[in-house]
């Protein structure tokens, strides 16, 4: 059984594989309308979401399935005090795949160590999004037909969004160079950027503005400013802003550059935008439906795809990981557990939140 956590757990060649079922999806959804017949998802969600929640409900709903679940932690027994193992442990006896978001680092692995059926991270805090990384690794490679070499600007809030870090990360898995454009203080964690240089030898560049870089940039990949995180000491009015991206930002870019961004948006993102041949942030989101269709077909054994996790050594320690917003601070059964990502060994992440030792 395969968990889909850490983009960075699965191998390249696995998610090209992924696409080209998304392609076959893409083009003949008929041949697939009742792979899943019987088959039941369950979408728990602690957090707000629209796409993600309703995309991996249409998708399982049109591939013949079946949904339950929740959109709101104050209707489940999360109210009640009621632990993610405990209701890992109960939802396996009533779904075949769970999709969970959850305003806890690492809750997500978390469910998946104590689910008896595979676990999907549609969002844990400021972590990992690793299926909004599929759809857009995918809408990358098929709008360029290719990622490596493509310079690819990753701007705004670097810090705090979970789509950048994962996003990061699956760029350097395909050879595209990142440069972040962020304002200070928003910068990508340190923690990512070790992971990315451990793990693929990414150098990542950063810089404060996107002026000096855009008509290098093959894609400008925009991130809003993650309000509901932000620290009290830091003034949202202030840097809501100071990035906000406009036809008179991107002027000088090449005319094939694309313009994405996860969404929701809120006004770092110019509508006067929306007409324009480089942006295609809604392709990039209605293809998160057929990803999400190829990744419930990978992880429910009904599609000749298999995903295999990248196995990784994992060392139980009495140090505390040293993020406050990690769920082994949260949840009282948890004992602190890092992965080691080198061969050389030193380098130790926590194997929920990602934090480095
Ligand atoms: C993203 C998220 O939830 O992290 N939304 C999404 O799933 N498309 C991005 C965001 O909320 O800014």
């Amino acid at each position: 059984m395969s968990d889909f956590i850490f983009i960075d757990r699965f191998k390249r060649e696995e998610i090209e594989g992924l696409f080209e079922l998304t392609d076959d999806i893409k083009s003949r959804p008929d041949l697939f309308a009742s792979k899943c017949r019987g088959k039941i998802l369950a979408t728990l969600f602690y957090e707000p979401s629209t796409r993600t929640r309703l995309s991996f409900e249409s998708a399982m709903l049109r591939l013949g399935g079946s949904v339950l679940g929740f959109a709101d932690a104050k209707v489940s027994s999360a109210a009640k005090g009621e632990t993610i193992a405990d209701t890992a442990r109960m939802v396996s006896n009533y779904a075949d795949l769970i999709v969970i978001r959850h305003p806890l680092a690492g809750a997500a692995q978390v469910m998946a160590d104590y689910s008896e059926v595979p676990v999907i991270n549609g969002g844990d805090d400021s972590n990992q999004h690793p299926t909004q990384t599929l759809l857009d690794l995918y809408t990358i490679s098929r709008c360029k037909g290719r990622i490596e070499g493509l310079n690819v600007g990753i701007c705004g809030d670097l810090r705090y969004g979970r789509a950048p870090h994962s996003l990061a990360l699956g760029l350097a898995m395909f050879g595209g160079k990142i440069i972040n454009i962020a304002p200070q203080g928003l910068e990508m964690p340190r923690h990512v950027i070790e992971r990315l240089r451990i793990l693929y030898g990414a150098d990542v560049e950063t810089v404060r503005d996107l002026k000096g870089v855009i008509s290098d940039l093959d894609v400008l990949y925009v991130n809003r400013l993650q309000k509901e995180r932000l620290p009290e000491d830091m003034d949202y009015e202030e840097i809501k802003d100071s990035y906000a991206i406009t036809p008179n930002s991107i002027r000088s870019s090449k005319p094939d550059m694309i313009i994405m961004h996860p969404l929701p948006r809120v006004n770092e993102l110019s509508y006067e935008l929306d007409g324009d041949s480089r942006a295609i942030y809604f392709e990039q989101s209605r293809n998160g439906l057929f990803i999400r269709m190829a990744l419930i077909l990978a992880l429910t054994g009904k599609a000749h795809l298999e995903l295999n996790p990248v196995e990784r050594e994992r060392i139980e320690l009495e140090v505390k990981c040293g993020n406050p917003r990690c769920v082994t601070d949260h949840e009282p059964y948890l004992h602190p557990t890092y992965e080691i990502l080198s061969s050389e060994g030193e380098e130790k992440f926590c194997v929920y939140c990602g934090y480095r030792l």
